[in-house]
């Protein structure tokens, strides 16, 4: 049954989920809440340097949402780890959550979600930063004062606690 399967690998995810939880020397942190479902994602960047190229050193993150949502947040921050601001511009949701297989329609958002808070804080990074380009096709870039729409979900930038500390 692919459910089961899928709710197996979720649970897996979370039963021991990397990286979870506020980094209080973050660069820079994106907020991002669905509302739809009413659940919110956080994280946090910091940033190193490779070869002269920026690069994310960790990642962390906080959820107060659902249990596939810290799944895919538990793998996109491992997977986040020394890529350079520009491969992590590129990854999707789908790239993010591949290891939970295909998510279900009803949790399509959820990975959107995590995808929504990377963005953000990208672009709080390249704000804070060197105004490295933060990409004109993204998703935080497309979001309006009022919210965008990603897939069947809205989800609405959090400009509070977003400021690096
Ligand atoms: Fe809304 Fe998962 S149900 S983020």
């Amino acid at each position: 049954m692919p459910d089961t399967s899928f709710e197996d690998k979720v649970r897996d995810a979370i039963a021991n989920p990397q990286n979870m939880g506020e980094m209080e020397d973050a660069d820079a942190v994106g907020t991002v809440g669905s509302a739809d479902c009413g659940d919110m994602l956080r994280m946090f960047l910091k940033f190193g340097e490779r070869d002269g190229e920026r690069v994310i050193d960790r990642a962390s993150f906080q959820s107060f949402g659902c249990q596939t949502a810290i799944a895919v947040a538990s793998m996109a921050t491992e997977m986040l780890r020394g890529k350079s601001l520009d491969e992590a511009q590129h990854l999707s949701a789908d790239e993010m959550s591949a290891d939970l297989g295909a998510l279900p329609p009803m949790k399509v958002h959820c990975g959107q979600m995590v995808e929504g808070a990377l963005r953000s804080a990208l672009d709080a990074g390249a704000q804070e930063g060197d105004r490295a380009e933060a990409g004109a096709d993204n998703l935080a870039a497309s979001l309006s004062p009022g919210g965008a729409v990603a897939g069947k979900i809205k989800i609405v930038p959090r400009t509070d606690n977003t400021e690096t500390p």
